[in-house]
């Protein structure tokens, strides 16, 4: 008890401390805490499909037919129609023969990599990926070897030192980066893939239903043998999935311990999901004004002088130091935008950043006036 004590002290003298804030209203595009309307600048909703009506009525459709809960795990009796109907929606949707559906973006990384991969094999992880992709690689008891972010020539040192060592070699990367904002170098690393001998892992958490000219991620099908993606983001709904071969799908079934210990998704959150795929082909205006928007917030910011990054909705903005980066969001709320400082361990020690967090909602208006603001309380 002692040490949790002193952990709590720790954290609080670094401005490191984190507190869960509870929020009255959350939806388009806006937040109200304590009684103050904020423009959120902080969600993963990256199209607006979660207050979007079609999904609300196929929610509400699937719990008037089913109830709430799929009431037991899906290798029980919690294995609806309605979760193979996801699935094979997703397996087109992704180009991949088969998909599997997860409880979460966390879990599928957790359970995915720890039942494919074992002590003897090799898992080459980009330096940045999500913290589900790193705990996935501990459990799995593969070995880590972790290459600089986008590094290609470190990857390939990597490759050549340490591939032949191992039984099967993994390489695992976010398609577009959750703290970075940036994309990976796919063409690149599935060359890799071929010339070490080695399967590859994308995470399309934030590319899926935003990037790609059907809105369908970044990953190619044919060439990534592993495709994970969430409904928790762009989707506007909760729960993941993975594409892969049938004999993989059929492996996890009867392996990857996070998909059979837990409950299955409710109806009502798988039945939102199949919509939220739906309205990707039905409504691709919504991407296109997204990433023209983050487009603009980016080179205005960098025209100022600022160390904006990224290349897509995600915007990180450098500040370095925590304490003032945390100073800085507490000025941006003061003046009604939600937006979080995002420090270490999360991010290095010297590149604590504000991490603008695009959607749907976002007009020129509203990106004009937040870059205003931000001139007026960092001035470069
Ligand atoms: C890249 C990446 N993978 C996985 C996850 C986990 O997804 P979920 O929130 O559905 O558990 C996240 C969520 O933050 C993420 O950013």
């Amino acid at each position: 008890m002692e040490k949790i004590e002193e952990f709590l002290a720790e954290r609080e003298a670094n401005n490191l401390l984190r507190v869960l804030e509870p929020l009255s209203f959350r939806g388009g595009g806006k937040i109200i805490h304590k009684g103050k309307e904020y423009i959120d600048f902080s969600s993963n909703d990256y199209l607006g499909f979660s207050g979007h009506s079609l999904l609300k009525e196929a929610s509400k459709q699937a719990i008037q037919e089913w109830g709430l809960s799929a009431c037991a795990s899906r290798l029980l009796s919690g294995n609806l129609e309605i979760h193979h109907q996801l699935e094979e929606k997703v397996a087109i949707f992704k180009g991949k023969p088969q998909a599997l559906v997860f409880n979460s973006g966390y879990q599928a990384n957790l359970g995915i990599i720890s039942s494919l991969y074992k002590r003897g094999d090799v898992i080459f992880s980009d330096r940045l990926n999500h913290a589900s992709i790193i705990d996935g690689i501990i459990l799995s008891k593969a070995k880590l070897l972790r290459f600089r972010h986008n590094d290609l020539n470190h990857l390939e040192f990597l490759l050549k030192k340490e591939r032949t060592k191992f039984k099967q070699g993994l390489i695992i990367t976010e398609s577009v980066f959750s703290m970075e904002g940036d994309k990976a170098l796919l063409g690149e690393i599935i060359e890799f893939k071929k010339r070490y001998n080695c399967q590859v892992y994308v995470d399309e958490a934030h590319a899926a239903g935003v990037f790609g000219s059907q809105g369908r991620g970044l990953a190619q099908p044919e060439e990534v043998d592993l495709i994970m993606g969430t409904f928790s983001k762009a989707l506007g709904s909760f729960g993941a999935y993975l594409a892969c071969a049938k004999s993989i799908k059929d492996y996890l079934i009867n392996s990857c311990r996070s998909f059979i210990y837990s409950t299955a998704l409710p109806p009502a959150v798988i039945a939102a999901n199949i919509a939220g795929l739906d309205l990707v082909d039905k409504e691709p205006h919504r991407r296109k004004i997204l990433l023209e928007n983050a487009d603009y917030l980016r080179n205005e910011l960098l025209k100022k002088g600022f160390k904006a990054r990224g290349s897509s909705q995600i915007i990180p903005l450098i500040i370095g130091e925590s304490k003032r980066c945390v100073e800085i969001s507490e000025e941006l709320k003061a003046r009604g935008y939600w937006v979080f400082p995002i420090r270490p361990p999360t991010v290095p020690h010297d590149e604590s950043r504000l991490r603008f967090s695009l959607t749907y909602y976002h007009n020129r208006e509203i990106l004009g006036k937040l870059i205003n603001d931000i001139c007026q309380i960092f001035p470069v």
